[in-house]
């Protein structure tokens, strides 16, 4: 793999950005109610269920700052962290392609997530998730392609790496990559994370950092 590696430095100092306390601000379900866009936005978007909210848990290493839950659509609001230290506001979104909560709460969330990806000036990248047992499907290209079309910068981070057996994580990694590399928007560079072991989010820190410093 040609992966870009970081030095020590820029290492500790990602695990510092994450070491300091982020703090739950408000859950948003409107554009309106989103706090104004006085920092730094990264987004975590993906499936319901691909694994969202664990990721900002296991960055910021504290287990109920984002809720998470085995049942599909916990996360139905935009929710809003921000550092305490540093420029930085994280927002974990409602999960894409959750088809059994009500019809009309569905399409609020949709159109949401649109406005927001789509339309928030401060928005500096948004993490796409895959999940790592099953590579990327139809939602998440729709999602990638109204990206592309509102050329929002994204990074796309593979989930739950820890699950699949190391043949079915290699196709859906070969998969994705190949979403990835016909994408304009998409950093060419794909992140390997597991919430459940770490795996991953030392870099995916750093990387985050280096937005900061841009
Ligand atoms: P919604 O809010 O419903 O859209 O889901 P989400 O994307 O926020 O997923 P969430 O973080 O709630 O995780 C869903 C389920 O997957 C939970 O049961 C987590 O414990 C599990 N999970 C998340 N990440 C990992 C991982 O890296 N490895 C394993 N084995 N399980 C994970
Ligand atoms: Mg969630």
């Amino acid at each position: 793999m040609t992966e870009p590696k970081f030095n020590d430095a820029e290492i500790e100092a990602g695990r510092l950005l994450f070491a300091r306390p982020f703090v739950f601000v408000k859950g948003c379900v409107s554009i309106a109610d989103l706090p104004e866009p006085d920092r730094i936005e990264i987004a975590f978007a993906g499936r319901s269920n691909v694994g969202k909210s664990s990721l900002i848990n296991g960055l910021t290493g504290t287990t109920g700052l984002a809720r998470t839950s085995n049942t599909p659509g916990r996360t139905q609001e935009l929710n809003i962290f921000e550092s305490q230290h540093a420029p930085l506001r994280i927002v974990d979104m409602p999960g894409y392609g959750f088809a059994k909560a009500p019809e009309a709460k569905v399409k609020q969330w949709t159109r949401l997530i649109h406005s927001y990806l789509t339309g928030r000036q401060n928005l500096r990248r948004v993490y796409v998730l895959i999940d790592g047992r099953h590579g990327p499907n139809a939602n998440d290209q729709s999602v990638m392609n109204e990206l592309d079309k509102a050329a929002v910068s994204y990074q796309v981070v593979v989930t739950k790496a820890d699950k699949p057996n190391s043949a079915e994580l290699k196709d859906a990694i070969a998969k994705t990559r190949a979403e990835i590399a016909k994408r304009p928007a998409a950093h060419p560079h794909l992140i390997i994370t597991s919430s459940e072991t770490k795996f991953g989010l030392e870099e995916l820190r750093t990387e985050i950092l280096a937005l900061l410093h841009q």
